[in-house]
């Protein structure tokens, strides 16, 4: 977080600290980054006061955090009560939970948002999972062509022959589901957009995809990837009723009552009394959070990033959270600083001016650097990026010029390196804002992430954890996946850090606390686990639910009276 702990201040700006009051207000936790505006070398102060709003527009204060998650929660009650809300809350018709000692060998398929998967996995008693795996990056061609190409990937994979296997497909996009292996598509996400497929059933596309090639293989459970990390996390830890996605997209899943969920068709599910003790996977889809825009803190950066999007409009919130958009929001920032003349002495490069090439890893790579000159943030603006470099006359550099941009102070620095052409490219002001602005868009994801998790476990708890005592001391756990959660520099404390602000505000979430040394903390109580790449595993075991779900109808049918 732009930290309250403020080592020694060395800027030029006068008495002016622009950041001080903001920095003062916020009350956020001291964690990673203890860089504020007023420290960067050399910023003059029209650098320290744009960096300054970007602070006061990117940090979300506790009040504000609160006032989304509440949001959240709102929005969750209102999609289990009607079907077309901003939070689909898709019923999955995964009901009860996991013995932990489940068995047998279950083929899984996941297409999601960046690679194809097709994994054998084999549930053996006592939680023991081995996998063999085949997996492909999908040609981004693939993603907006023909669905067919899409769905051809699998029949390629290895499928061992000989027996009919039952298969578990994980489908990362929102499906309204209309049993336990079939659904329609809502919409595509995450820059995908084959055509001819919303509204369509993309079990019963590769069923068909899987006849064709004469593979005996019974597609048993379509699920979203967030129910497959649910369920894989469920397995080892028995306590989990949230499966959370922070990846290329995110999204999470939760345990719901049955009862709870009003819009249900009641007849599906037997009788009152039943239902009242049953739980079912419910797929929030929560990218789409916020779309009417009320609550979050959208800036002309994301509304930038919205409009050039497949999907104007649509996942504000999962655009301003998931690795796909991270790097986008970032290009968007500096563009409109160099735009200023603000940062790189008002020049860019071909990369930086094309959309999407900056990327989250670029960010992660910043974020991690912490040599004196940031030798590693100057390696990916200028060795990756290309800024310096002398391009072509097709692909103009320099970028408008404000007229009043003249007291720009960042002096020519050798330390950063001179480009190929001998000119001077980064100073140490220029990759210091950088990696300022890059921590706030980091953080502001994870934040976000807080507020949407926080909400989750609110609204269940009570009802599938904390139920008693003894419930509320064993605590919960929560499977997490994705590659920002997994592996974006300090993403995991920001979280964290968010959950905590959040907790210590609602006093009915004291009990989650415990003591250590003189702070409060969650660990223990609330655990987080990550649990990459557990959505192959979750598949096989939602293939297991799925044969019991069916188990159990065919008893129920068998034993009802006939004609009834
Ligand atoms: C997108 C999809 C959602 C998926 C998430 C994470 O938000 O709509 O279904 O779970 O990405 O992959």
């Amino acid at each position: 977080m732009l930290s309250a702990a403020i080592s020694p201040v060395q800027h030029v700006g006068g008495d002016l600290d622009p950041t001080r009051d903001l920095v003062a207000k916020s009350h956020l936790r001291p964690t990673r980054n203890p860089m504020a505006p007023s420290e960067i070398v050399y910023a003059s102060k029209k650098q320290q006061l744009a960096v300054a709003n970007l602070v006061q527009e990117f940090t979300i204060l506790p009040a504000k955090l609160k006032e989304i998650k509440d949001r959240f929660k709102t929005e969750m009650v209102k999609g289990l009560a009607n079907q077309g809300e901003t939070l689909a809350m898709v019923q999955t018709h995964i009901l009860g939970r996991l013995s932990g000692s489940e068995t047998g060998t279950y083929l899984t398929l996941d297409i999601g948002g960046t690679n194809l998967r097709v994994v054998l996995v084999e549930l053996s008693q006592g939680a023991q999972v081995s996998t063999r795996q085949k997996k492909y990056a999908i040609d981004p061609l693939l993603k907006v062509g023909e669905p067919k190409l899409l769905f051809v990937l699998a029949n390629d994979a290895v499928i061992p022959k000989g027996r009919v296997l039952e298969l578990g497909f994980t489908f990362s996009f929102p499906v309204l589901q209309t049993g336990i292996n079939s659904g329609t598509l809502i919409d595509w996400t995450k820059g995908y957009s084959c055509h001819g497929m919303v509204g369509k059933d993309p079990a019963e596309f590769l069923q068909q995809a899987l006849l064709n090639r004469n593979l005996e293989v019974n597609v048993s459970v379509l699920m979203n990837d967030t129910v497959g990390t649910l369920l894989s996390h469920a397995y080892l830890h028995p306590r989990t009723v949230v499966g959370f996605g922070l990846g290329t997209g995110s999204n999470g899943a939760y345990i719901e009552r049955v009862d709870r969920i009003r819009k249900r068709d009641t007849t599906a599910l037997g009788n009152d009394a039943e239902a009242s003790t049953q739980e079912m996977v419910i797929n929030i889809e929560f990218g789409a959070f916020d779309n009417e825009r009320t609550v979050l803190p959208i800036t002309m950066f994301d509304n930038k990033l919205d409009r050039k999007s497949l999907n104007p409009s649509k996942q504000l919130f999962e655009k301003m959270i998931a690795g796909m958009y991270l790097g986008e929001i970032t290009r968007n920032i500096l563009l409109d600083m160099i735009d200023n003349r603000l940062l790189f002495r008002g020049q860019s490069s071909h990369k930086l001016n094309t959309p999407w090439e900056f990327l989250t890893e670029h960010m992660s790579v910043i974020e991690e650097d912490s040599t004196p000159d940031l030798e590693d943030v100057r390696r990916v603006l200028e060795d990756i990026l290309g800024l310096g470099l002398v391009e072509s006359s097709e692909t103009p550099v320099v970028t408008t010029m404000h007229a009043d941009a003249t007291d720009v102070k960042a002096p020519v620095q050798t330390s950063g390196g001179e480009s190929p052409s001998g000119g001077t490219v980064t100073t140490l002001s220029d990759r210091q804002i950088v990696k300022l602005i890059v921590a706030l868009v980091g953080q502001r994801s994870a934040r976000l992430a807080a507020a949407a998790l926080c909400g989750m476990l609110e609204h269940t708890m009570g009802y599938t954890w904390a139920r008693d005592e003894a419930e509320k001391q064993e605590g919960v756990d929560i499977g997490v996946d994705g590659s920002v959660y997994g592996f974006y520099p300090g993403y995991e404390s920001d979280l964290k850090g968010g959950l905590e602000e959040l907790f210590a505000l609602e006093a009915e979430m004291s009990f989650l606390f415990t003591k250590e040394g003189d702070n409060d903390s969650l660990k223990d109580r609330v655990r987080l686990g990550r649990c990459l790449d557990g959505s192959s595993v979750g598949a096989a075991l939602g293939a297991v639910l799925a044969t019991r779900s069916m188990e159990h109808s065919l008893l129920t049918a068998k034993s009802k009276p006939a004609g009834k």
